[in-house]
């Protein structure tokens, strides 16, 4: 039995049909053809799969599908602007080197969003904080931290 459901994708209207069991990064990358999102581990630890679901940050790899029904879901793919333009925080990374292999960027960069919409000027401490669930091999964090302090800084500058 496959369900029918209707939400909204990166701001569009999106209807697709799940298996009861299927897993949210399986529709995304599979069905969806979103292939942003990464699956690192698939147990909830590493948040490679990191998406946004009605403003909230969670696993796709351990979301229903089916509970997307009605929602609004944001990947990666929906941060990009017209023309391909990276959002604020996506050029923040690759400006401070907070990209190495990538595979954990796509969601290291939804949980960023997530925390300055929060906290628009967090600490250090505060970002370490919020990124403990979303492990990285290559960088040592220490660019990723830097990198969501120059966007807080670049969005303080704008504001200014
Ligand atoms: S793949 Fe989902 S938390 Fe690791
Ligand atoms: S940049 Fe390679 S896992 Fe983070």
């Amino acid at each position: 039995m496959r369900l029918s459901i209707d939400f909204e994708l990166n701001g569009r209207a999106a209807h697709a049909e799940v298996e009861p069991h299927a897993r949210l990064i399986d529709l995304l990358r599979d069905d969806l053809g979103e292939t942003g999102t990464k699956e690192g581990c698939g147990e909830g630890e590493c948040g490679a799969c990191t998406v946004v679901v009605d403003g909230r940050t969670v696993n796709a790899c351990l979301f229903p599908a089916p509970e997307i029904a009605g929602r609004s879901v944001t990947t990666i793919e929906g941060l990009l602007g017209e023309g391909g333009v990276l959002a604020p925080v996506q050029r923040a990374y690759l400006e401070h080197g907070g990209v190495q292999c990538g595979f954990c960027t796509p969601g290291m960069v939804m949980t960023s969003l997530d925390l300055l919409r929060r906290n628009p000027h967090p600490e250090p401490d505060e970002i370490r904080d919020a990124l403990r669930g979303n492990l990285c091999r290559c960088t040592g964090y220490e660019q990723i931290v830097e990198s969501i302090q120059a966007a807080a800084g670049a969005a303080r500058g704008a504001q200014q």
